[in-house]
């Protein structure tokens, strides 16, 4: 598909960072054309909206560019997952190891107090550790998560066979 492949050729790989073996996938280029961040936003509307998703929950920071912009385009609301002490509390919090590293991610507790259908965002699936942890803090809540959707999934790591094993449905447009 054209518009596919047109938002593929916008992500810039980049070797050896941030360390020694990683190919870094960088979305700046894909942001900074106004094609390109359109596509990828009417390409994940087409997807989702028919399916009566009430909230995004977007995961900072990446996650948020795109998450914000579904959420205008689908006419629905945004509730932010955010690294730990960004959110005034009380939150609950899950850690999790990444592809270079670890890291935490927190929701208020006052969210989610009724059941609301819910779409998950990132703009990568790596290892699948971050949206694992994601998953587990709306599971505290009462979303009813329908599906993680992400701009670029990388094929030659773990995290979609994570997500599956775990029951959560996965959509992405780049591998
Ligand atoms: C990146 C990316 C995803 C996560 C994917 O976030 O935006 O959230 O890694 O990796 P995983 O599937 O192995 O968990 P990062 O924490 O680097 O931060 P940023 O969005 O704040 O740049
Ligand atoms: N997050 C985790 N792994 C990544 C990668 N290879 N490129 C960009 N973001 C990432």
């Amino acid at each position: 598909m054209d518009l596919i492949k047109s938002i593929r050729d916008s992500i810039r790989a980049i070797p050896d960072y941030p360390k020694p073996g990683i190919t870094f996938r960088d979305i700046s280029p894909l942001l900074q054309s106004k094609d390109a961040f359109k596509s990828t936003i009417e390409a994940f509307a087409q997807r989702y909206q028919e399916l009566g998703i009430d909230q995004i929950a977007a995961v900072e920071a990446r996650g948020f560019i795109f998450g914000a912009a579904l959420a205008q385009r689908l006419g629905c609301g945004l509730t932010l997952l955010r690294k730990p002490g960004k959110l005034p509390g009380p939150v609950v919090k899950e850690t999790y190891a990444l592809e270079y590293g670890e890291d935490a991610l927190e929701i208020q507790e006052c969210a989610f107090k009724e059941p609301q259908r819910v779409l998950l965002m990132d703009d990568l699936l790596a290892t699948g550790g971050t949206v694992a942890a994601a998953a587990k803090l709306l599971s505290r809540t009462q979303a009813e998560l329908l599906e993680a959707a992400f701009v670029i999934t990388l094929d030659d790591l773990p995290g979609e066979q994570k997500l599956q094993d775990l029951g959560i449905s996965c959509y992405t447009l780049c591998r």
